[in-house]
């Protein structure tokens, strides 16, 4: 079936939503999440959204905050932009019935995170992704210009290839007409076809076995884009969070927020000692690149699996109060963090790299945008600074908006794109194939392209990923399609950008660390 929309929103997180909300304003949206509307990573979301509100805190400051974190390889106008239009953002969700955490006298209750230099982290409780998440799609539910297609699974986005020719990277031109979409109740193929189409498919985190992404995570509007011969970034740059709880064999690995660290939390070795200070003078509070490398560092020189986080010095009562769900959470598992120290480890949590976006959010890819996870504005660089991610999501949707309700009139559908073809195609012998892959790549990324990289690492993990790609293409190619197969196409795609990515660049800078290159070069590329 063809299925036409003004606008097709691809992903039901803060991006997504708050895109299809404005957009709605102007003509149909038709918003995709390939599961349900609120397993995203916005959902799990704890610390909360960077805004710069009262003084002493400052434009400059975040802006300065953020460039430093970045390592030399942000984008000022990228910075500036998301840094400035932040606040009236904040306005738009609580508009959108969001509820942030206030002071008895009325102020935003302003949390601090590592390589922050003010409080200035709006959020609410520990769980504040959810709380947007559960707003925006109350505001979605009464939307009546917007149509949801939950379990739906975008495979590919359309373009000038799926009528015939052959698109490279150096095509001039190439448009953006809809996506082929699997419905995965009726395991029908349907066309939608857009005047204008959003990439909101949030992170890639299950190219890692251990990461603090939800299963929905596998980078496939990365890979589509990939494979459509659009421009991606900055892949080197995956960013693992320091305080993931130690918890072998569970995932996503359930996050011990920043924020805690904000409030007073203290690194230790397993023998009690704290060791941040060792590494660098703004302790357990540096940015998140150093504290990640040196909690793996004395993980790997003293042969342990974790280090320890200690909040047992501050008072009780509030520290529940400030940490609700980390507070039960750990309490259900045995420890009670106002008496034990919590066991906790790196783990995937975020790229930033993705597809290149303009300060418009748009792609290189005619009417295609991209806003949040999947996207590369330019504003995290080399390292994300802590609670920078809601908020540039939200900016750039906001900017796709404004961009391409001026270029709607102008814009028509694509009506000779043809049906998906599933000629010569049948169910795949074994499915176990395609779990044990998935697998495997994701042993492969943990093994050798983690926080600490070499040459070595990288090209033989490249070479293992290479035989996975035969095996999977040729799988591909025989079988009718599933999310499972098309998951797994994802992971390997990202998998290959991302060790490619890394190999091209000889230095180390912020997320990327490689002992081959050690030093960081004076410009960034
Ligand atoms: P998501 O919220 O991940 O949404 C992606 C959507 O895309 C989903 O609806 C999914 O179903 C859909 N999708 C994906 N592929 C397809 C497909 N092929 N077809 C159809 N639909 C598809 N950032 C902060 O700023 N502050 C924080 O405190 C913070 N804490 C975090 C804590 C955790 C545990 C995690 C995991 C992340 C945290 N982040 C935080 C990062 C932040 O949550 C994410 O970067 C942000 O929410 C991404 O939003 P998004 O809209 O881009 O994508
Ligand atoms: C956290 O709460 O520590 C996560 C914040 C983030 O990833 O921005």
């Amino acid at each position: 079936m063809t299925r036409k929309f003004d606008f097709l929103v691809i992903g039901s997180g803060i991006a997504g939503i708050s895109f299809a909300l404005k957009a709605s304003r102007y003509g149909k949206v038709a918003l995709l999440s390939k599961t349900v509307l609120d397993e995203t990573n916005t959902s799990y979301a704890q610390g909360g959204i960077a805004a710069v509100t009262y003084e002493p805190d400052s434009f400059d400051k975040h802006i300065d905050d953020t460039l430093i974190a970045g390592d030399g390889h942000c984008d000022l106008a990228a910075v500036e932009k998301v840094i400035r239009e932040a606040p009236g953002q904040i306005e738009e969700l609580l508009q959108w019935g969001v509820d942030f955490d206030r002071t008895p006298k009325g102020k935003f209750d302003l949390h601090k995170e590592g390589g922050h230099s003010e409080f200035r982290i709006l959020h609410h409780k520990d769980n504040t992704g959810f709380e947007i998440q559960q707003s925006l799609i109350r505001r979605l539910r009464s939307d009546p210009n917007i149509t949801v297609f939950e379990n739906h699974f975008a495979i590919e986005i359309l373009t000038q290839h799926h009528l015939g020719e052959i698109v490279t990277q150096h095509t001039a031109g190439v448009e953006c007409y809809g996506a082929y979409v699997l419905d995965q109740q009726t395991n029908h193929i349907h066309t939608f076809l857009s005047r204008v189409t959003l990439l909101a498919t949030g992170g890639i985190g299950n190219v890692y076995a251990t990461t603090t992404n939800p299963p929905v995570a596998t980078g496939d509007g990365i890979a589509m884009v990939h494979r459509a011969r659009g421009v991606i970034r900055d892949m080197e740059f995956v960013q693992f969070h320091p305080t993931a709880l130690y918890q072998p064999g569970v995932r996503p690995n359930f996050l011990i927020t920043e924020a805690i660290r904000g409030y007073g939390a203290v690194l230790r070795c397993r023998d009690g000692r704290e060791f941040m200070h060792k590494y660098d003078e703004r302790g357990s509070l540096a940015p998140r690149d150093i504290v990640a490398r040196a909690i793996d560092n004395e993980m790997k020189t003293r042969g342990h699996d974790y280090v320890y986080l200690d909040v047992t010095h501050k008072d009780a009562e509030e520290t529940k109060l400030h940490f609700p769900n980390i507070f039960k959470k750990c309490l259900e598992l045995g420890i009670d963090i106002t008496k034990d120290y919590i066991p906790v480890c790196p783990t995937q949590h975020y790229l930033c790299g993705g597809v290149v976006v303009d300060l418009n959010a748009r792609t290189s890819i005619q009417r295609l945008y991209a806003a949040g996870e999947c996207s590369c504005t330019g504003l995290h660089g080399a390292n994300r600074l802590a609670s920078n991610s809601l908020i540039e999501a939200i900016v750039y949707a906001d900017a796709a908006v404004k961009d391409a309700v001026k270029q709607m009139d102008t814009i028509g559908y694509n009506e000779m794109i043809p049906a998906w073809n599933d000629e010569g195609t049948s169910l795949p012998e074994e499915m176990v194939l395609i779990t044990q892959s998935f697998r495997e790549v994701e042993q492969i990324m943990n093994s050798y392209v983690g926080i600490v990289r070499s040459n070595l690492r990288l090209k033989r993990a490249m070479s293992r990923l290479e035989i996975i790609f035969k095996e999977t293409e040729d799988l591909f190619d025989r079988s009718v399609v599933s999310r499972e197969i098309c998951e797994l196409r994802n992971v390997i795609s990202v998998a290959y950008l991302i060790i490619k990515h890394a190999l091209r660049r000889k230095e180390s800078r912020g997320l990327h660390y490689t002992v081959d290159y050690p030093r960081r070069l004076s410009k960034s590329e």
